[in-house]
């Protein structure tokens, strides 16, 4: 494309107006992926406003993932599935501002780090750990992680099991391994947005499902199979993130049935599988040669660690290998034997016991000050989904919660695609550092919901 003007601008603050032009010309198809944008000096001559306003246009619309700069390439439309706000570009807010955006276990509750390094310098030869390894994990780790699976209700040997640096970075080692660039993934039509950036990276194209309090609906990704050509599904069948349903065993079988009949793998995310006490076997169990299987260990023993333990179906593991291998030769083993002692001795299992004890009181205290705002369908997640009362709009609670001293995240940053965003925000309730300040952070919220919000603008 040769010269692209914007026009015509909608109502607004001029940058603002320019970046929903920029939005709406990319929906629209007229912007298409890598289509150079006019340089700055360009653009506000055509549009007779200063530099200064586009350049911040150009700034808000790359932050918003719509458009990328480069130095010496100018600034160019974004491909297909970045339109994401970036995790790293999660704004620092004011330290009197009370952060609860992020996915963050309840630290307190963690293991004691000094106990197990202590015993580690007393005892046999570290110098094994400093060594580099095969890119699969050393055999001792892989059979913790096959550990860790048979407790997600997976029964698996050691050799089935590779270890990622997270469950971020399992979910991008099955993706390089099933997807290539313009490719077609589905997935929750709110998702995780770790998986949107990674889309966005990888150039690939996610269409949602559709989902109801539950998760997923069956039919709907039926319908969107017979209607696209789609070889992977990704997907969180427990706790999802954001919305705290949880599938019903028929779903999951049903799940696993129409991956068979549509020839369609499954990334299955199960981060939070552990959290609740009671939960059907996850859709792996019942599509085993179609399911890539990510139960994470970073929300229910210690996120630091940067260990994940990913299973797949056999023929993958030489290309699952070589994806670890290209993007980080391999896992640390000294995380990933603290991971394994953890899981040995007992420690896992007794820091989830407190982590789910952590949650659920806050849950409990959420649902005594929120009252009828919070569902009561994932009590023991971390996080609660917040469906607003009307006029209430997810991105307007989310700014006027920030002014008010509580930060949340609208439903807006979890829509897959052009799919319709509820009015709904998240609210991490263990990223608080403690009950007393989430206690006041929740009736701050409270207080908000019980009124009406700022009155829009006037516009002609
Ligand atoms: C659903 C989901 N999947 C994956 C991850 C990433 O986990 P990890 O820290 O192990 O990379 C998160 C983190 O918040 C998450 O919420």
């Amino acid at each position: 494309m040769t010269k692209y003007s914007p026009q015509p601008l909608p109502p607004g603050p001029l940058y603002q107006a320019i970046v929903q032009a920029l939005a709406r010309d990319i929906r629209a198809g007229t912007l298409k992926p890598l289509d150079r944008l006019p340089t700055h000096r360009d653009l506000a001559d055509d549009l007779g406003v200063t530099v200064g306003t586009v350049t911040r246009a150009y700034k808000l619309a790359q932050r918003r993932g719509l458009i990328r700069g480069e130095v010496g390439r100018g600034s160019y439309v974004a491909g297909p599935g970045s339109d994401v706000l970036p995790q790293h570009e999660i704004t620092t807010l004011p330290p009197e501002v009370l952060d609860l955006r992020l996915n963050l276990p309840p630290y307190d509750r963690g293991p004691d780090l000094n106990q197990v390094l202590e015993r580690m310098s007393r005892g046999g030869d570290l110098a094994e750990l400093l060594k580099y390894q095969p890119s699969a994990g050393m055999p001792r780790h892989r059979a913790a992680g096959a550990a860790w699976i048979r407790m997600c209700g997976l029964e698996v040997g050691a050799d089935e099991v590779v270890i990622c640096n997270g469950a971020q970075h399992a979910i991008l080692t099955v993706l390089t391994a099933l997807a290539r660039p313009g490719d077609t993934v589905l997935a929750e039509a709110l998702t995780y947005p770790g998986v949107k950036t990674l889309a966005g990276i990888l150039g690939l194209r996610l269409e949602p499902v559709a989902m109801d309090e539950e998760g997923l609906i069956p039919e709907s990704l039926d319908a969107v199979c017979r209607r696209r050509k789609a070889r992977v599904l990704y997907c969180m069948p427990t706790l999802h993130n954001p919305t705290t349903g949880t599938l019903s065993e028929a779903r999951r079988r049903e799940i696993a049935r129409l991956a068979e009949f549509h020839d369609l793998y499954i990334i299955e995310d199960d981060v939070h599988r552990l959290l609740p006490r009671e939960v059907a076997p996850p859709v792996a169990a019942f599509a085993r040669r179609r399911t890539f299987y990510i139960p994470g260990i970073s929300k229910t023993l210690a996120g630091g660690l940067r260990i994940a333990y990913l299973t797949a179906p056999r023929k993958f593991q030489e290309a699952l290998t070589r994806g670890i291998a290209a993007t980080t030769w391999l896992a640390p083993p000294l995380m990933a034997e603290i991971a394994a002692i953890w899981i040995e001795d007992g420690t896992a299992l007794r820091t989830l016991e407190n982590k789910r004890e952590e949650a659920a009181v806050r849950q409990e205290m959420a649902a005594r000050i929120l009252g009828s705002h919070v569902g009561r369908r994932g009590t023991a997640a971390y996080h609660l989904w917040l469906e607003l009362p009307a006029p209430w709009r997810g991105s307007q609670f989310a700014e006027e919660s920030t002014r008010a001293g509580v930060s949340v995240l609208p439903a807006e940053l979890f829509t897959v695609g052009h799919a319709q965003a509820p009015q709904a925000v998240r609210v991490s309730l263990t990223a608080a550092p403690d009950r007393a300040v989430l206690n006041a952070g929740l009736r701050r919220l409270a207080e908000l919901l019980d009124r009406p919000p700022e009155p829009a603008p006037f516009i002609l």
